[in-house]
């Protein structure tokens, strides 16, 4: 039997960082995954193949529309959907290599298979040949990830009815697409279809879109996906679905009850969340109990057992990629005896439609909730010049300050690029800085960036825009 410091359960954004982290750290570690390649969820059918097609989708359909039209460029785009599919599965191939080369590089043993806990300090794979190997380990990291909730009724054949997976992967353009809740999967790939051609209706349970969002966020969100073809059914419920030849029939309800509807799609996406993945994992041979939403809870990495610690989806928390990397390095550096933490406060939440959706802390209902007095300032991207000469002026930036103190306690944006500038909020809340702060600190001009600024500016009253 083989010994380890550390053996991790998983390898995606959780299980691989934590496992190069390991060998990095010297310690003998060795990583159980039983997919064909590494990377979870997130590298294999995740945020990156969902990134690969909303990157081109919206190529196309600038191109398509009156985009790139407006700018003067005149062209008649064919879609060669073979081809998109093609260059999303080999920008996933190179990303799943690159996690190989770095399970070398650092000395990770990857044993591909199945893994079970079969006592505290036993892992049992099933290897794909139908043999066993045992390891033995001073440490065992749980890094399952999450699987799609399933919808009572409407039962998912990956053929018609979908779940994420199915729907990164179509083989053709479906004409009616109906997406069951209006969640980051359903109006993330809701776009990628809708710009490729297809009609799209989104229904959601709640009377309002990604109900964690910022709620001015979401309306504007909502607003813009409707002017792009997006179509909602707010406050309803799907209670059967009808597999026929080549098409699905829908029952639909209000979520509070009354008449039923039929509604017809050629392929449904259900994306109602997700749900720990623990199936087949052994836990009650070392006594790890999973709470009633199926999450194993943890203390800073650690189980309440001793040598098991559980990180990224499978436990509390948003189940995003840099939240299990940020736990993975964290629990790693405890097991080595180091001192680390997460901050929880801190992690931003993106989601990649057009307008890109991008937050950080507290939302102003969350503040409500709390008492706690906040200063608000906004800025719209119609009066960031960058963003006007692109003609992408949709959106704001909305910064939330303590009133006293002036500490910034959240920041909300819809808008153009706002992914790749939330960071500049994160490193700020990481220093407990003011909104003073940001409002005194030259940006470039002419960027998009100026927004964030004018937003800061705006919390101290110092107003700029006419
Ligand atoms: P996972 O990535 O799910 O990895 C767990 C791995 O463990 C899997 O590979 C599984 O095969 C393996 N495993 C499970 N049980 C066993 C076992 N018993 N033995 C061996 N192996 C096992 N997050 C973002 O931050 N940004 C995004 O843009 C984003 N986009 C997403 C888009 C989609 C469509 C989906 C579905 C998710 C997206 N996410 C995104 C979420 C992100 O993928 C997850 O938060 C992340 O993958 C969680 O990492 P993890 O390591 O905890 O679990
Ligand atoms: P979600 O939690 O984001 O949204 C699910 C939506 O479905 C909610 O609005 C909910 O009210 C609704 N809903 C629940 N039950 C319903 C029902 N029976 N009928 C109609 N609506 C119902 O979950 P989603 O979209 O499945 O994504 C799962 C997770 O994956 C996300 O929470 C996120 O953590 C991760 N993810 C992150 C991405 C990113 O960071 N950009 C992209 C995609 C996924």
């Amino acid at each position: 039997m083989s010994a380890y410091d550390v053996v991790i359960i998983g390898g995606g954004p959780g299980g691989y960082n934590a496992a190069i982290r390991a060998g990095q750290l010297g310690l003998k570690v060795a990583c159980v995954e039983g997919r064909e390649t590494l990377g979870g969820t997130c590298l294999n059918v995740g945020c990156m193949p969902s990134k690969a097609l909303l990157h081109a989708s919206e190529l196309y359909e600038a191109a398509l529309g009156t985009e790139f039209a407006t700018l003067g460029i005149e062209v008649k785009p064919t879609l060669n959907l073979a081809q998109m599919m093609k260059q999303k599965n080999d920008s996933v191939t190179a990303l799943t290599k690159g996690i190989e080369f770095l399970f070398r590089k650092h000395k990770v043993e990857w044993i591909k298979g199945w893994g079970r806990l079969d006592g505290v300090g036993r892992v049992v794979v099933a290897l794909a040949d139908g043999s066993q190997q045992e390891l033995q380990a001073k440490n065992v990291v749980i890094a399952t990830g999450s699987e799609p909730t399933p919808l009572p009724g409407v039962d998912i054949d990956n053929k018609r009815i979908l779940d994420s997976t199915g729907a990164l992967s179509l083989p053709e353009v479906p004409k009616h697409l109906v997406v069951i809740g209006a969640g980051v999967i359903g109006l993330e790939l809701g776009s990628v279809w809708r710009r490729l051609g297809t009609e799209v209706t989104v229904v959601e349970y709640l009377d309002r879109i990604c109900p964690g969002l910022d709620e001015e966020v979401g309306k504007t969100l909502q607003r813009s996906l409707s002017k792009q073809g997006m179509a909602f059914r707010l406050g309803s419920k799907v209670t059967s679905a009808k597999v026929k030849a080549e098409s699905v029939e829908l029952s639909i309800e209000p979520a509070s009850g009354g008449e039923a509807q039929v509604l017809q799609a050629d392929y449904v996406l259900v994306a109602i969340g997700r749900r720990p993945f623990t199936e087949g994992l052994g836990l009650e041979s070392v006594g790890v109990v999973p709470d009633r939403r199926g999450m194993l809870e943890n203390n800073h990495h650690a189980a309440a057992v001793p040598g098991i610690w559980i990180i990224g989806d499978v436990t509390s928390g948003p189940m995003l990629a840099h939240k299990a990397e940020d736990e993975a390095i964290a629990c790693i550096e405890r097991i080595a005896g180091k001192a680390a933490e997460v901050n929880y406060g801190v992690i931003p939440n993106v989601i990649y439609t057009k307008p890109e959706v991008a937050s950080v802390g507290k939302t102003e209902e969350q503040l409500k909730a709390e008492g706690r007095l906040y200063k608000v300032g906004k800025f719209p991207f119609t009066a960031n010049s960058r963003a006007k000469i692109n003609h992408e002026a949709e959106g704001f930036v909305k910064v939330l300050a303590d009133e006293r103190s002036d500490e910034i306690l959240g920041v909300h944006m819809v808008g153009p690029s706002v992914s790749e500038m939330v960071g500049e909020y994160c490193v700020a809340m990481e220093f407990a800085a003011s909104a003073e702060d940001i409002a005194l600190i030259c940006h470039p001009h002419p960027t998009r960036s100026e927004a964030l600024r004018q937003a800061a500016m705006g919390v101290e009253g110092w107003i700029m825009q006419a």
